[in-house]
């Protein structure tokens, strides 16, 4: 079956053409970066606008790029939660009138869901592995998940405050960066030394959650003591290093816990080359299988919600046309029950 995604949650207007799961036939991303950059972060109402006027060419071009026509889809699926409202509706509302006019089954998708998925792309073969481990690193998200099957999730562990991607962001405004600042911070760390600047880490008792705000007051703090003396190159390494260490070891004591071998990371934070580099050095010496999505597709794109949508396709989840849209939503609360 081939499945349209759409995803509208933030500020990417996407549409991609998946078939069988993990094929991408297209996947087209409009970002809205620029737009909000003179903000500092994402205005919602501009966001919304910014959706309603791409979204539609933003499909059309998704379709051509794949060579598929309206009547070769088999499915439609789109991020109706968690997200920006506003932003959401844009996208819900094109899919639902899309599957209405197309008379085709419609998927809607936890926004987590598809990036746990972007997995499922990178790696087909996983698809009867399980049990899976998935770190979704984000920008509004850090969790643990346990899948046992497809469409089953269980939360482990997640963020007491800050998300990875928001530490990262957070840290690039206090390293007077460019927003977002994720890559950037990567950027520069990559000219610096981590162990000259040495930042807290934070592990919480016998849990498998994360905090990040320590980090973060630690280098404010750091930077209004220092006076312009260190190179800043070397504090955003040493800001990356205590990230990815803690992302790093909470993610092997989930691994020690609960015995499981294979896992992945997703999200957005999962394109920072360091971290990559980490979790590939844990997953050998713990023999283990670590899973990690092409870089294009650790961000918000459509082809990972076209990816999770024809899962739940396939476990006959398609929705009536009346489901919701909501900006907040546990990804536990989107497993399918047996
Ligand atoms: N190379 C990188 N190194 C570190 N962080 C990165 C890198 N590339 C992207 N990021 C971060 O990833 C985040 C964006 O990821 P993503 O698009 O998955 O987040 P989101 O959709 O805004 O949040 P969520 O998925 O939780 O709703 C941003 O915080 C960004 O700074
Ligand atoms: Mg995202």
């Amino acid at each position: 079956m081939i499945v349209l995604g759409i995803e509208t949650s933030c500020d990417e207007t996407s549409a991609g053409v998946v078939r069988g799961g993990c094929e991408v036939l297209s996947n087209v991303v409009a970002s809205q970066a620029n737009l909000h950059a003179r903000y500092g972060g994402v205005v919602p109402e501009v966001a919304s606008r910014k959706h309603l006027e791409c979204m539609l060419p933003v499909v059309l071009e998704a379709l051509d790029h794949a060579g598929v026509t309206w009547r070769e889809l088999g499915g439609l699926a789109v991020t109706n939660r968690p997200g920006l409202l506003g932003a959401l509706l844009v996208g819900v509302s094109a899919a639902k009138a899309l599957a209405y006019a197309l008379k085709i089954p419609i998927a809607p998708v936890h926004h987590l869901e598809g990036h746990l998925y972007s997995t499922f792309l990178a790696a087909p073969d996983l698809t009867d592995q399980f049990p899976l481990l998935a770190l979704i690193v984000s920008g509004g998200h850090t969790q643990i998940i346990r899948m046992d099957r497809h469409c089953e999730y269980q939360l482990l562990g997640t963020t007491r405050d800050d998300a990875a991607g928001e530490a990262f962001d957070k840290g690039a405004r206090l390293l007077n960066l460019p927003y977002p600042g994720g890559p950037e911070v990567a950027a520069l760390a990559s000219q610096g030394d981590p162990a000259r600047v040495l930042m807290p880490r934070s592990y919480l008792g016998d849990t498998l959650d994360f905090s990040f705000s320590g980090v973060k007051t630690a280098l404010r703090t750091f930077i209004a003591r220092d006076n312009g003396k260190t190179n800043l190159a070397d504090i955003a390494a040493g800001y990356q290093e205590a990230i990815v260490v803690m992302l790093t070891r909470t993610l092997q004591r989930a691994i020690h816990s609960t015995g499981i071998k294979t896992f992945c990371v997703c999200g957005g934070v999962a394109a920072n080359r360091r971290l990559q580099e980490s979790m590939k050095a844990m997953a050998q010496a713990e023999g283990c299988r670590l899973i990690l999505p092409d870089t294009q597709l650790c961000t918000d794109n459509a082809a990972m919600i076209a990816a999770a949508g024809w899962y739940r396709l396939q476990h006959a989840d398609s929705s009536p046309l009346s489901f919701d849209t909501l900006a907040v939503s546990p990804l536990a609360l989107a497993t399918i029950s047996s």
